[in-house]
């Protein structure tokens, strides 16, 4: 008794890091100094927010009434203890991230351009803009809103940090996935589930390029969907429900279309 108490804490506890970490992504926002490479470096954000938050999902922490009713999933103490710990390390990373933007804030002059950021909404390829509305929806579902609280935005100024940032989070994210081997196909389906939400567009083969590197999942669930709709030439609608997807002859690389032209 007195262990499933400790779990339910626990879960609680977890529940609650999960949506402060997934906010992290949020509230950052890109310099003008990256230049032509903003726009995959959004979506490298995107996928890596859409990741952790398929791991949550797979284990219900956006409703802590289901995750608790699944102690099978969440195997024991100490591991909800090691991935609440997985968890605090990226808010870490982040925070610190944070700092060293604050530093090369206070010692730029205001009106510096490298100061200036990007507004997704605004800024993205019309292709990339759909990548990113769609990525961020489906995080911000599983998301529980209500344990969420409002922060200020800050901008990361430098490239080398942001490659850096992405690289610790995808670590440490591998390591919350590998911590719960019983969640592996519930995350595939998500994966299958968020393709078909994506959906066709020449953003597809671009996010795959990033999948592959940060969300090999995620890429596996492209491919398949890619074959899938090779297969029956043309056109094919998978996925539960009525949301099609098409994936079609488009399925060449199309990263030129963002590392050609200036950003
Ligand atoms: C969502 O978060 C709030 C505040 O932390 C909490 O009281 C509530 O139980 C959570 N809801 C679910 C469905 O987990
Ligand atoms: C992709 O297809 C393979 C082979 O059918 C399957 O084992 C795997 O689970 C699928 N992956 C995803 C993410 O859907």
């Amino acid at each position: 008794m007195a262990e499933t108490a400790g779990l339910v804490i626990g879960v609680v506890a977890l529940a609650g890091l999960f949506n402060n970490t997934v906010e992290c992504f949020e509230i950052v926002q890109l310099g003008r100094a990256f230049g032509k490479s903003f726009q995959t470096s959004q979506l490298k954000l995107d996928n890596a927010r859409l990741r952790l938050s398929r791991w949550g999902k797979s284990l219900s922490l956006d409703d802590v009434r289901d995750a608790v009713s699944l102690p099978g999933r969440l195997g024991s103490e100490t591991t909800v203890k090691h991935a609440e710990a997985l968890l605090g390390q990226i808010i870490e990373l982040f925070a610190e991230a944070e700092g060293v933007s604050n530093r090369y804030r206070s010692r730029t002059e205001p009106e510096d351009n490298s100061l200036a950021v990007y507004d997704p909404q605004t800024d993205l390829y019309p292709a990339v803009a759909k990548l990113h509305n769609k990525m961020r929806q489906l995080a911000i579902e599983r998301q529980n809103r209500s344990g969420v609280r409002q922060k200020a935005k800050w901008a990361l100024y430098q490239e080398k940090q942001f490659r850096r940032l992405i690289e610790d989070v995808t670590e440490l994210v591998d390591g919350l996935v590998e911590l719960f081997p019983a969640t592996q196909q519930t995350q595939r389906e998500l994966c299958d589930r968020e393709v078909s939400a994506i959906g066709d567009g020449e953003g597809m083969s671009v996010l795959k390029e990033i999948a592959a590197a940060q969300d090999r999942l995620l890429e596996q669930a492209i491919t398949n969907a890619t074959v899938g709709a090779e297969r029956s030439h043309h056109i094919v609608f998978s996925g539960s429900g009525n949301t099609g997807l098409q994936l079609g002859h488009n399925s060449g690389t199309m990263s030129g279309f963002m590392f050609g032209k200036g950003g």
